[in-house]
């Protein structure tokens, strides 16, 4: 059974209460759908994909969250703010259900946002953020980048700041012919399981110049130290400034490890892996899941048929 991102589970307290969720940028990958809705706000069974990355941090104790939008702004303030009209109507339905489900984003954290006027990359996304996290450090969850709800890996890289300090990424080991896709990580091994500290960054290499098959994923945990590299960071790869490339100038100071994650994660900018996001998450849900995979399996027994494609009437 799927267990959601538990807000109501005792955290121990931490020096990191912020989170910045970049969701600014033009969502190419996914046109039409994202030519007037933003890529995070595409439904993940019945929820955006924002929504899981706040209850995510939410869920790790961060309890104030800053949304970097870009031209699609109102559709993220309106989903994280009360809808009066909508809740009045449910309310005199006694709809208690639906009710907790529309107010339940606005009440997951402290929710802030900001503008980033031009998409100029990830890393003046970040920059964007300055003002508002001020000199302490914060979390980056990247707002199309899906953690599956039932694993930890923020909660276990906010513990690998409180102990090492510095910045900690999540890194993921993908296949070498994948790695041209994200940002790459060098790395040594550290004393701990797991953990590994970053000694070079590059971003979407060709799997020749790849110095690992580690690739860098849309969780981060940053040193304020960030912001002035950032600042003197120039365009790079596709004229954007990248977080990669700021990240990459701490590594010589030795300020980066990596947690190497091996769990469910979904970037759901990304088509196929949206279905798959969509299907695996719908399976999970206990009021959907078991209709669902019964469904599914029969439409699989169709394919391998050779039936399912051409069928005009779906499966009951
Ligand atoms: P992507 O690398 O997926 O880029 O951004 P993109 O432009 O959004 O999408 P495609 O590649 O054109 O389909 C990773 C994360 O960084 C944010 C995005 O919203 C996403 O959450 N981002 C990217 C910004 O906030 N601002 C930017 O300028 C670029």
């Amino acid at each position: 059974m799927i267990v959601p991102h538990a807000t109501d589970t005792p955290v121990p307290a931490r020096t990191v209460r912020k989170a910045v969720v970049p969701a600014a940028g033009l969502g190419t990958r996914f046109l039409p759908a994202t030519k007037a809705t933003p890529k995070e706000m595409l439904p993940v069974v019945d929820k955006p994909a924002i929504q899981y990355v706040v209850e995510e941090a939410a869920a790790a104790g961060l309890d104030d969250v800053l949304m970097v939008t870009g031209r699609h702004k109102r559709a993220i303030e309106d989903h994280f703010d009360n809808a009066f009209e909508l809740e009045q109507v449910l309310a005199a339905k006694g709809d208690a259900v639906r009710l907790d489900a529309v107010r339940d984003p606005a009440r997951l954290a402290d929710i802030h946002h900001i503008r980033q006027g031009e998409p100029l990359g990830l890393g003046h996304a970040v920059l964007c953020a300055r003002r508002h996290v001020g000199d302490q450090p914060f979390a980056v969850l990247l707002g199309d980048d899906l953690i599956d709800p039932r694993e930890t890996l923020l909660s276990t890289m906010l513990d690998v700041r409180e102990r090492h300090g510095g910045n900690v990424i999540a890194l993921m080991e993908v296949a070498r012919e994948q790695i041209h896709r994200y940002g790459c990580a060098a790395v040594e091994a550290t004393e701990e399981d797991g953990v590994v500290r970053v000694t070079g960054l590059v971003e979407k290499p060709s799997p020749e110049d790849a110095p690992s098959a580690y690739a860098v994923i849309g969780r981060y945990v940053l040193d304020p130290a960030v912001f002035d590299v950032l600042e003197r960071t120039p365009p790079g790869r596709g004229g954007e400034i990248q977080l990669t490339d700021a990240l990459q100038t701490l590594t010589v100071d030795g300020t980066v490890h990596g947690v190497v994650f091996d769990g469910l994660r979904y970037d759901t900018g990304d088509k196929a892996d949206y279905l798959r996001t969509v299907v695996r998450l719908a399976c999970a849900r206990p009021d959907l899941g078991p209709e669902f995979t019964d469904w599914l399996k029969g439409f699989v027994a169709e394919l391998e048929s050779g039936e399912g494609v051409v069928r005009r009437r779906p499966a009951a």
